[in-house]
């Protein structure tokens, strides 16, 4: 089975994006797929956060994985810190990636604003971290939001460069595997991960800007829809959110120049499992008047079952505690496999 690797970082209140966009559909490979599913804490730090405030974002992001349905016995969910491997790899990557690569990175620039001389360097050595979470278990798959999708180009150019620079020692160790780049087939030690990015869901935007992705750092609360609100919050979210006055469209190329309905058709397409055509067909000509209360319903029975099953799951610290420390070992292992392979490759002497 394909391997697939993601992961969400324990800051702030998980939101509808990161349901809709990440964790609903990591739900859904888990039949077809072998899945490792991280809290990325030690990204988490790149900002900062107050130390019990990281612990207990740590479980609640736990917590909300399990919620929603994936199996920690059949896959791996574990917190990054565990797996000392992850730094270790970063560190190597660190010195393959170029200035110029991380240079170019929207998320850092949005996140150190104008301040840069003010920003961690963990913030803009990120990129580099995160494909090591991801090669460290050779993870061909990633099931991420559209806002990841630059790591990901990075991830692949870091694993090339790397395959690239040591290509005569992966020969002649013996442990290059073949793959596919483009129309050539060549062989290499790190696989080119693929991001999964796809349906309705791959950007949710802010409810009260149809043009600013839905974010854990908007300052208005009543620009997303927290994972932990209750039915009432939900609905009123909703009920606010803003909308241009037109009706919704006929059809799905009416929805273009209109992004908050754009994006209500989205969530409601992404969270009844269709696609905004369907939609469209069902509520097409009708006001937001109409169309808002039947997405509230469906927003309310679709996310407070995981809403009180979270906190169902929260209030149980020990059996959390013990899912993290069960998928650590399991990660470790592998994660040392491909470590062992890397010092080698790379020439540090180990026993
Ligand atoms: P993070 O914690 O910001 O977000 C977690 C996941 O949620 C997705 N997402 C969204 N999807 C749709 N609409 C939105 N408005 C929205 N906001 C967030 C993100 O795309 C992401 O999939 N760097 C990553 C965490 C990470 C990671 C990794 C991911 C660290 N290492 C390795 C994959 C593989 C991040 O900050 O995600």
């Amino acid at each position: 089975k394909p391997l697939v690797f993601s992961g969400v970082q324990p800051t702030g209140n998980l939101h509808l994006g990161n349901y809709l966009g990440a964790i609903k559909r990591w739900v859904d490979l888990q039949d077809s797929h072998d899945c490792i599913y991280c809290v990325v804490d030690m990204h988490a730090l790149t900002v900062n956060p107050d130390p019990v405030d990281l612990m207990v974002s740590t479980r609640e992001v736990t917590a909300a994985f399990l919620a929603a349905g994936i199996d920690p016995k059949k896959h791996i969910v574990f917190n990054q810190s565990r797996v000392r491997q992850h730094a270790e790899l970063a560190w190597v990557f660190n010195c393959i990636a170029r200035m110029g690569w991380l240079n170019r990175m929207t998320q850092f620039k949005d996140k150190a604003g104008k301040d840069r001389e003010n920003a961690s360097a963990g913030l803009f050595v990120y990129p580099s971290l995160m494909a090591a979470d991801i090669l460290v278990y050779r993870a061909t798959h990633v099931p991420v939001g559209e806002d990841q999708k630059q790591h990901l180009e990075l991830t692949r150019d870091v694993a090339q460069k790397f395959n690239n620079d040591y290509s005569d020692r992966i020969a002649s160790l013996g442990i290059g595997v073949e793959m596919a780049v483009g129309d050539e087939t060549v062989s290499g030690f790190f696989p080119l991960a693929e991001p999964l990015i796809g349906g309705p869901a791959t950007r949710i935007m802010s409810l009260r800007d149809g043009t600013k992705k839905m974010s854990k750092s908007d300052p208005s609360d009543l620009s997303r829809i927290n994972l932990v609100d209750d039915t009432d919050t939900i609905a009123k979210k909703i009920r606010k959110a803003k909308t241009d006055p037109e009706a919704l469209p006929s059809d799905v190329e009416g929805l273009a120049n209109r992004p908050e309905a754009d994006n209500l058709v989205g969530i409601f397409a992404a969270l009844s499992g269709t696609d905004k055509a369907a939609v469209i067909r069902d509520f097409g000509g009708r006001q937001f008047s109409d169309f808002k209360p039947a997405l509230a319903d469906l927003a309310v029975a679709r996310l407070s079952p995981i809403t009180g099953e979270m906190r169902r799951i929260s209030a149980d610290k020990a059996y959390v505690d013990a899912v993290l420390k069960d998928g650590g070992e399991r990660a470790g292992v592998i994660a040392e496999t491909t470590m062992r392979h890397v010092r080698d490759i790379i020439g540090f002497l180990q026993d």
